[in-house]
């Protein structure tokens, strides 16, 4: 157990500011949500997770809603509340409900990490390879096998946490318990608190993707930018914030409205489907800065502009494998038309989803897939995803060369006229000439040129031993 030691404080505690005045939330925008359902069943409390998959309890039983899938697959028949979740490193999905932590690997099962928590888990997230765990008792984390808990002036850390921001030059935690808010950082002697607010309660903290910082508290909202404090009232009670670290701008809910603001101005969104609510305690705001509401109906999806997510594959991926992407857009209706590229190349989008074939992009670079979603009344969005290709194993003749070869040789090569290279055989034999004449783009006679990924599928095949 670490403790944040009276020293430390009266480092940082000298130098606490005075709070800003409340001024009146600039509310000039407002316009109808963007809001699509998905139909699923009665859905009680939902979590987003990279990839855009979701968890949620729909009917009673907790489900993961993938949206290439109609479908959700059920985890649990008899499904606990949801309360937040995470991905972990390895691709499972920590799940913290009202019956404890789950962890989603191969199958479901309960979290070691539970057991050394006193009560379930109410919020998770992770942040490289560490674990930020919320349970009623307070704030700890979780890392290198060993779970600390963190206090602030003898006192847990109970309120909701969020990731994200920057101060004096270390990734904080914002946090808050009965003395203030305060941002807790890793420095030179561990886990202290790196900036603070004193007498104020955050009730529901969200930092946004440009290191915005808001809390909510009794008499409006608080927001911190770079180092600065500024103050909003908004004519709503019970306020929550949300929002996803990866994405600029944070939603506001309150119990009669709904604003999305970038920290400047306050956008307020109208005409909510009507039993779309935001379930207690819940952080569901996807990478793409959606907002994820619960409803009888399904899972209300709530956007503040045209927007496209890719989903399929989370950023920052590596495949192995061919995998299929596809561009999921927010309002679904009306779209025109959606292109995606690779590093500027165009891929085949068919009904939305396009195959990436780790063949094609073999070097070592990160590659970035750019979807472009146009609706009919002209208005654009567009959505990124970077991914790596992780070693792709070996080519073969029979999957990868031999296609190859009938569909980019074989006219000219399968006969006797020019040299053979209908076998196996006379392709190891002239893998040199071969790989020269087509990176030289001698070969295919008259064009056009291989790409660099047909040209990675005979490199692999040759460095694999022509299996
Ligand atoms: C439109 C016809 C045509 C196509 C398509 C074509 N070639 Fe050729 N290729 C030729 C001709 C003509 C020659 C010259 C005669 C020869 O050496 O066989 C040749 C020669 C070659 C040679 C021997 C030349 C050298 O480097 O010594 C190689 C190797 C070769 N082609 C590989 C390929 C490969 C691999 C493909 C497919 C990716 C391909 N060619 C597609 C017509 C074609």
């Amino acid at each position: 157990m670490r403790v944040f030691h009276g020293i430390l404080l009266s480092l940082v505690g000298c130098r606490t500011p005075s709070l800003p005045d409340y001024q009146p939330a600039d509310t000039r925008f407002s316009g109808p949500a963007l809001a699509d359902t998905v139909a699923v069943g009665i859905t009680t409390g939902a979590a987003s997770v990279d990839g855009f998959q979701i968890v949620a309890n729909v009917d009673g039983a907790l489900v993961v809603l993938d949206p290439r899938s109609s479908t959700p697959r059920t985890l649990r028949a008899v499904g606990p509340q949801v309360w937040g979740a995470t991905s972990l490193a390895d691709g499972s999905t920590l799940i913290a409900t009202d019956s404890g932590l789950l962890l989603d690997d191969t199958y479901l099962q309960p979290s070691p990490v539970q057991a050394l928590l006193p009560s379930p888990a109410l919020q998770v997230a992770r942040r490289g390879g560490a674990i930020w765990i919320r349970a009623a008792e307070g704030l700890s984390v979780w890392r290198g096998g060993a779970l600390t808990s963190l206090d602030w002036d003898g006192e847990a850390l109970t309120a909701p946490f969020a990731l994200g921001a920057v101060e004096s030059g270390v990734d904080v935690v914002w946090t808050a318990n009965a003395r203030g808010l305060v941002a807790v950082g890793e420095t030179s002697e561990g886990w202290a608190p790196v900036a603070t607010l004193d007498g104020v309660t955050g009730s529901s903290i969200a930092v946004d993707g440009a290191g915005l910082m808001l809390a909510t508290t009794p008499d409006g909202l608080l927001v911190r930018r770079e180092g600065a404090w500024s103050a909003w009232s908004l004519p709503s009670s019970n306020l929550r914030v949300l929002a996803n670290p990866l994405r600029v701008g944070a939603w506001v809910a309150g119990d009669d409205a709904l604003w999305w603001t970038n920290g400047d101005y306050f956008v307020e969104m109208s005409a909510l489907p009507e039993d779309a609510r935001l379930p207690d305690d819940a952080r569901t705001v996807d990478a793409v800065g959606r907002l994820l509401l619960a409803s009888d109906g399904g899972l209300t999806i709530v956007a503040e502009r045209p927007t496209v997510a890719v989903v399929g594959l989370r950023n920052l991926a590596s495949i192995d494998g061919e995998t299929t992407v596809s561009a999921q857009t927010t309002p679904a209706d009306g779209v025109g038309s959606v292109t995606m590229e690779v590093d500027g190349a165009a891929l085949d989008v068919t009904d939305g989803a396009a195959t990436l074939d780790p063949f094609v992009f073999l070097d070592d670079d990160t590659h970035r897939l750019e979807a472009v979603a146009t609706w009919q009344d002209g208005v654009q969005a567009v959505g990124l995803l970077d991914f790596t290709v992780a070693s792709v194993g070996t080519a073969t003749w029979v999957d990868n060369v031999e296609p190859l070869f009938q569909a980019r040789c074989a006219k000219c090569h399968a006969g006797s006229t020019q040299t053979r290279l209908d076998s196996a055989e006379a392709w190891e034999t002239n893998v040199d000439r071969i790989l020269d004449d087509v990176t030289q783009r001698r070969m295919p006679l008259g064009g056009p040129a291989l790409t660099g990924g047909e040209i990675s599928v005979i490199r692999a095949w040759q460095e694999g031993g022509f299996p």
